[in-house]
């Protein structure tokens, strides 16, 4: 089952890399991240955040001609970063071929940009996470709402995960203009 989704909003690249950060402290091994949402929402901005939050200290860059590269972390459960971006995959046959599900073993966080096309190979244990533009403030074109979907293993994890977020969900950003007016 699949209850409400959490959402949040950034307001910067700064914000996204540190709210992706937040969440990272959640993920142990095993752990695998749909990124969806359209070109330059911030896919591969997210997953800078997410590894810095892991102990990556290798720049994260966009694997859009590898398909997926292997980042090593510093510390904690979580040995390795897997990245993966789908984007030029157009066969699902491709993903199967690339065995992604087969390589988040027991030390491995996989975070896979595109995410949505190979939903269904990847079976329902997953954390989706859709960066969306806007809402446009004032003409300002770095907004982002950040939409995130928890299923099966995720869904007991939503109060762990909702806390960890407060900074950037909706309730706290209501709360903070409440604070401001
Ligand atoms: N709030 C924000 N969150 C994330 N990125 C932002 C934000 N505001 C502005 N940006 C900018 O938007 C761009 C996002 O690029 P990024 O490569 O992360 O997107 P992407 O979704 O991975 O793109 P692609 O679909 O090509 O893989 C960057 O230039 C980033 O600086
Ligand atoms: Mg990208």
């Amino acid at each position: 089952m699949t209850g409400a989704p959490i959402v949040a909003r950034t307001s910067s690249a700064e914000e996204t890399r540190r709210l992706a950060a937040a969440l990272a402290g959640e993920l142990a091994a095993g752990d695998l991240l749909l990124l969806v949402g359209a070109l330059g929402t911030g896919k591969t901005t997210f997953t800078q955040g997410l590894a810095r939050g892991l102990g990556v200290t290798d720049p994260v860059t966009s694997p859009t001609f590898t398909l997926v590269r292997a980042y090593r972390c510093a510390a904690g459960s979580v040995r390795t970063l897997l990245h993966a971006d789908l984007y030029r995959l157009d066969r699902l046959q491709d993903v199967v071929d690339l065995g992604l599900g087969e390589m988040v073993e027991d030390d491995s966080v996989a975070v896979v940009e595109w995410g949505d096309v190979a939903a269904s190979v990847f079976g329902p244990e997953t954390l989706t996470v859709e960066l969306a533009a806007g809402p446009p403030s004032g003409g300002v074109d770095e907004e982002r709402t950040v939409t995130l979907r928890l299923d099966g293993t995720w869904a007991p994890r939503r109060s762990s995960l909702t806390a960890r977020l407060g900074p950037w969900t909706d309730a706290a950003a209501a709360g903070r203009r409440r604070r401001e007016a």
